[in-house]
């Protein structure tokens, strides 16, 4: 005999969250639970990750009063009428949700508990620790989006064996800032989607990219470094994901592609004025809270309109990198999880990240 699903456990109405109190500053609060939708999961958070949009967001765009932080991983203890086939009370979760959102800054990661999305969580796989889950989402995701910009195909991650065939005639692809957390991710699913990583990074890193699957790595500092991924990719190099995302970086990114029709996806805002200097290079520049496929209320150049193709996208991505996981064909970007229980504990971490003193690492608090 079958018991019933247990589709709810007991949740508070009031939470701890780390709340916007103006640019730049966090506040630890006590502010309601948010209430899920049928389609949502309200998960307790046991860890959770930095990203330099956390204080992007924060210091840019502040929203007084709105939870911040997206990367999370925790228990799901409430399941939305219309998605109870796919999670259940008790679920080891990870996933990403728009933190400091003005759209909904009741919703964040750096809480007690969020309300995610339900298509866009994946299971934390056996064996994983919510700290390693915790750091998975946006480098997954952001690598969906990525490699559908550039127009790469994903289709032999669907094969469970992946005996990299004959690689010779592989396309390359540039993974600019192959030591961030997006990059060491996107590089081992590029490899195995069939493409030869070239990666950019600081020497010290050139071991990390190569052991996720970078084919080379090549300092960024150096003066010839965009000839030399030219000349070692013999200009056969159409496909550069700028991982950082500057006026500099967009330079070398298309001085280091060869000649004809090429793409140049980055992860920030990229200078218009610089495009006219390869007209031949298709830009664009994705940004991950598409994903959610509602309209993202952000200022200016970050304002997007709703897209629920982005939405059905990321089901069927975050179906995919559930696999891809199940069968450790992922690995996580070095961590550093902190022991301290306390949401406190982002707030000096979150400056690190801000003055840039955080390499080839990801932050991770355990709460
Ligand atoms: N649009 C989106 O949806 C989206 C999603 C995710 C991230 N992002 C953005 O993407 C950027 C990266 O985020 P992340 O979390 O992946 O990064 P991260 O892990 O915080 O990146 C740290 C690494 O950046 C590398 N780096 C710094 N300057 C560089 C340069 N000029 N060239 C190459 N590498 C450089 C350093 O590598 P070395 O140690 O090797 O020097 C450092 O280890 C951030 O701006 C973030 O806001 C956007």
């Amino acid at each position: 005999m079958s018991l019933p699903q247990k589709t709810t456990s007991k949740v508070p109405r009031l939470q701890r969250a780390l709340v916007a109190t103006g640019p730049g500053s966090l506040a630890l609060k006590t502010v309601a639970v948010p209430r899920i939708t049928s389609e949502e999961v309200l998960v307790r958070t046991a860890a959770v990750a930095l990203n330099p949009s956390d204080h992007k967001l924060l210091d840019q765009s502040t929203t007084a009063g709105a939870i911040s932080g997206s990367d999370f991983a925790g228990v799901v203890v409430h399941v939305g009428s219309s998605v109870k086939d796919r999670m259940s009370v008790g679920d080891r979760v990870f996933g990403i949700v728009f933190g400091a959102n003005p759209g909904r800054p009741g919703n964040g990661a750096f809480a007690q508990y969020v309300a995610a999305p339900a298509d866009l969580c994946m299971h934390v796989p056996d064996g994983m620790d919510m700290a390693t889950a915790a750091s998975m989402g946006m480098g997954l995701m952001t690598t969906g989006l990525a490699l559908r910009s550039l127009g790469l195909r994903w289709d032999r991650l669907a094969e469970e064996n992946d005996d990299s065939d004959d690689e010779r005639h592989s396309p390359y692809v540039l993974v600019h800032g192959g030591a961030t957390a997006t990059g060491t991710i996107a590089i081992q699913i590029l490899r195995q989607a069939g493409y030869l990583p070239v990666a950019t990074c600081s020497p010290t890193n050139f071991d990390l990219v190569t052991d996720r699957g970078a084919v080379a790595g090549f300092d960024y500092n150096s003066a010839s470094c965009a000839n030399d991924i030219r000349r070692y990719t013999k200009g056969r190099l159409r496909y550069a994901l700028d991982c950082i995302g500057n006026e500099a970086t967009m330079i070398l990114c298309y001085c280091a592609l060869g000649d004809g029709a090429s793409y140049y996806t980055t992860l920030e805002q990229y200078s218009r004025r610089l495009t006219i200097r390869r007209r031949d290079v298709t830009p664009d520049w994705i940004l991950g809270w598409t994903l959610l496929g509602d309209e993202v209320q952000l200022a200016g150049a970050y304002y997007r309109e709703a897209r629920p193709d982005d939405r059905q996208f990321g089901r069927d991505w975050a179906v995919l990198m559930e696999s891809l996981l199940e069968q450790a064909r992922v690995r996580p970007h070095p961590i550093e999880a902190t022991a301290q229980g306390t949401f406190m504990a982002v707030i000096p971490r979150l400056d690190l990240l801000r003055k840039k003193m955080v390499k080839g690492k990801k932050i991770v608090v355990k709460v």
